[in-house]
């Protein structure tokens, strides 16, 4: 058989590239080419093709012009045989000669001129022949089943071919970058018609060696030269009026605005209306002004891709080049990275859909893998720090103020020490972040190391350490990261927090993702293929996030423990730089604050009666058993009901804390244990008594006292005083106080090698009417939003 360019030999059989099908062997493969389908879609790409080489493409005409019209006018070329118009606004058409010869000589008529205005005639847009099925590519669902890549995934004989097939399977084909190519171009030529001068930029995974078939096509439009290009016409434009340069401004859009002072918005409504005006294929057309980076999004109905345009965005160019240089730098970048996305993606921590959203985008995403192959011992990658000392007078560059130099080359870097196969490192990976103090700590790739976070929570020399141009830090004095549970730096733009979109949700299920991972990457499982014809390596790993409430099993032996996040965003001033001096010793200053807020909940906001404080002591397990000797007093938590302020030694003990050295050995003479740095201590306890249902009813006692006060609506724990307030009610109401609640909490807090929070356990230590559990889950919901109402007001 005649070799065919439809046809590709493939591993188990042959591949129509025309049909999209695979044929298992030659015999079928003569059947399937003599087939209807492949006969028909034959037929149909040559009349495609010729009707592409006998159509022009035609603008510039006046809104109400009818196809009939530009047939007349066209017809003086050859015959026409169909015009099409634009359905959308009637401002561009095809119009289809019946012979080739008319369209060249339409093309070369140097001038069109229809109803007083210049048209403007261009050859057709030549694409490629895709399957005629629409949405069969429907770029949104993935182009392979899990199945199937499971399947693809077993037969290979360990997890580093694993790795190694996820880029194959996943990474962009001829005809994605193919498609993407045609994309930049026909938008570079209608674009360059209006802004004389301006550039059409491709970045992020289009073009950084990371990309999937279905990821959408980032642009950036430069108008550097479209402003200069303007500058000079209105210069000459005042000398000689009239007078064009180049011809160019006449009809310009440019006339019309100012690019050295538009505002984004105008810019982006500029580009919104030549998208959706004059460029062929282009539909779906939106602008998104809100988000950080004001963009044009829009969709190519042909080529089936989407599409967003931001404006002078040079540092996402050079960062998607800084990406594209670590991927050359070592060949098992690109797997990890594959491997994570496509893992971030099944377990919906990663890739939000529609752009924004809580979860990670896939930017912060692969920055986390190339820090974690920084860090490894021996390094995988070098520092952004690193690079930029390789780097040569000619490659340096700084963009907004904000250096980002580093060699142009992969040659330019020394090979990597580092011998861990993709399996190992994919392990590392996982067990590195399971471990990982997100809220506590900043990942800085600049540095190749963690940052504390203290260095970013005073005023104004946050940026001292980390940012490289004293320009910049001179251009940005008070702006730092927006910090939240989650700190990823971006390489070269030090003030943005790549990772800042993250809720403490979003934190929370990437951790517990993480520690799954890193649990099921010790197994056998992961590590050696299944003689059984089991399920091994990654395909278990990258199985679909199941719903449930974070693993049902936890529902079974939930133990009653409330978390209280460390959440620098939400700090007042005052202590974010009182901790910012703290160095290492800022969980636990943090962990007194959060202890002395917890008291005022359960005291002044809960009305409880602190039966006795227990010491803070050593460690949980000794401050427990100290409870088993303790004589709880329950005479002071009746007393609560006369809403007199108490005094006992419960609320005091803790501010004996702030005593500080001085206060180092317990009551009982034992002696506190002391973080390194720091003489606080770890562990705090308390017992409290509560006799009134102060847990039941109060959305609807706080909607009533809402109306009659002052207060703006407040969501449950926003507001100290409302939430008094419907205690107090509750207790003033309770006309037959019940039996009591008697509690016990112990708080301890966490860190560095997990993330930093306050961790609250609860035990009833009397509960004859069962009405713990109530109140625990009351508890739940309400006291860390209290405790983080009270930490942001806290001087
Ligand atoms: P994406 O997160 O979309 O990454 O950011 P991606 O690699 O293109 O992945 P897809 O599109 O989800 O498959 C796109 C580009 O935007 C810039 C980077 O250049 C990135 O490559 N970017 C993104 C930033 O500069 N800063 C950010 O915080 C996010």
């Amino acid at each position: 058989m005649q070799p065919d360019p439809d046809i590709q030999t493939v591993s188990k059989g042959y591949n129509c590239k025309l049909c999209d099908v695979k044929i298992p062997n030659e015999a079928s493969l003569e059947a399937h080419m003599k087939g209807k389908k492949h006969q028909h879609l034959c037929r149909l790409r040559t009349k495609r093709k010729a009707q592409e080489e006998n159509s022009v493409y035609v603008s510039g005409f006046k809104p109400d012009t009818s196809t009939s019209k530009l047939a007349e006018y066209f017809q003086q070329f050859g015959p026409v045989s169909e015009v099409i118009m634009d359905k959308e606004r009637s401002l561009y058409a095809i119009v289809e000669f019946a012979e080739s010869v008319s369209t060249e000589a339409a093309l070369t008529q140097l001038q069109h001129r229809l109803d007083g205005l210049k048209l403007r005639v261009k050859p057709r847009e030549r694409k490629e022949f895709k399957l005629a099925s629409k949405g069969k590519h429907d770029r949104t669902k993935p182009h392979i089943s899990l199945e199937k890549l499971n399947h693809e995934l077993c037969l290979t004989s360990s997890v580093n071919e694993q790795m190694q097939k996820m880029v194959e399977i996943f990474q962009l084909s001829e005809n994605d970058s193919k498609a993407r190519e045609l994309l930049v171009q026909l938008l570079q030529e209608v674009f360059i018609e209006f802004l004389p001068g301006c550039q059409i930029v491709p970045f992020g995974s289009s073009v950084n060696t990371f990309g999937s078939h279905s990821c959408d096509l980032d642009l950036v439009l430069d108008l550097e030269n479209t402003k200069a290009f303007q500058n000079r016409t209105r210069k000459s434009e005042e000398t000689a009026e009239n007078q064009s340069e180049d011809g160019q401004s006449e009809d310009s859009i440019l006339s019309d605005i100012d690019l050295a002072t538009a505002s984004p918005a105008e810019l982006l409504e500029l580009l919104a209306a030549i998208l959706r005006k004059c460029t062929p294929g282009v539909h779906k057309v939106q602008t998104v002004s809100s988000a950080r980076l004001p963009v044009v999004k829009f969709s190519h109905r042909q080529l089936n891709l989407q599409g967003d345009i931001t404006i002078n965005n040079r540092l996402a160019v050079r960062n998607t080049r800084f990406l594209q240089l670590c991927s050359g730098l070592d060949s098992r970048v690109r797997p990890l990275v594959y491997t994570v996305r496509f893992w971030a993606k099944q377990k919906q921590i990663a890739g939000n859909p529609s752009g924004g959203g809580p979860l990670l985008n896939n930017y912060a995403l692969t920055l986390l893998v190339l820090f974690y192959l920084q860090t490894v011992s021996p390094p995988v990658l070098p520092s952004v720090e690193q690079l930029k000392n390789m780097a040569c007078e000619e490659e340096e560059c700084v963009l907004d103020g904000w250096d980002c130099t580093f060699p142009s080359q992969p040659i330019s870097v020394p090979p990597s020490k580092n011998t861990d196969d993709l399996c190992t490192l994919l392990f590392g990976f996982f067990t590195y972040f399971s471990k990982f103090d997100f809220p506590g700590s900043v990942v800085s790739l600049r540095a190749g190391r963690v940052l504390p976070i203290t260095d970013f929570l005073s005023r104004d020399d946050e940026l001292s350490d980390t940012a490289e141009s004293s320009d910049t830090t001179r251009q940005n004095p008070t702006i730092r990261p927006k910090l939240g549970p989650v700190n990823i730096l971006d390489p070269f733009e030090l003030h943005h927090n790549v990772a800042g979109n993250l809720t403490e949700r979003t934190h929370k299920n990437l951790r517990r993702e993480f520690c799954e991972a890193e649990k099921y990457c010790r197994s056998l499982q992961y590590q050696h293929k299944s003689s059984k014809g089991k399920s091994w390596g990654l395909v278990k790993l990258l199985a679909p996030h199941t719903e449930g409430p974070s693993g049902s099993h936890d529902a079974i032996e939930k133990v009653p423990e409330i978390t209280v996040p460390f959440r620098a965003d939400i700090l007042s001033p005052s202590f974010r730089t009182e901790l910012s001096s703290a160095g290492e010793a800022f969980r636990v200053l943090w962990f007194k604050k959060v202890c002395s807020t917890l008291e005022v909940v359960f005291n002044d906001i809960l009305k409880c009666a602190p039966s006795e404080h227990v010491e803070i002591s050593q460690d949980q397990t000794s401050a427990k058993e100290d409870t088993k000797d303790e004589e709880v007093n329950n005479n002071q938590s009746l007393d609560i009901s006369c809403h007199q302020p108490i005094a006992h030694s419960g609320i005091k003990r803790p501010l004996a804390m702030e005593e500080g050295p001085s206060s180092s050995s317990s009551p009982q003479g034992k002696r506190m244990r002391l973080e390194p740095s720091a003489d606080y201590p770890e562990v705090a306890h308390w017992n409290w008594t509560q006799i009134h249902p102060v847990w039941a009813g109060r959305r609807k006692i706080r909607r009533v006292l809402l109306k009659t006060s002052d207060e703006t609506s407040k969501p449950e724990g926003g507001c100290s005083s409302i939430e008094s307030r419907v205690t107090q009610y509750i207790i003033e109401n309770d006309s037959n106080p019940k039996e009591k609640v008697q509690f016990r909490v112990d708080a301890a807090v966490r860190g560095s090698d997990e993330c930093t929070k306050a961790v609250l356990t609860f035990k009833a230590t009397d509960d004859p009417a069962g009405h713990f559990q109530d109140f625990f889950h009351f508890l739940d919901s309400f006291l860390p939003k209290m405790v983080e109402t009270l930490l942001a007001k806290s001087e």
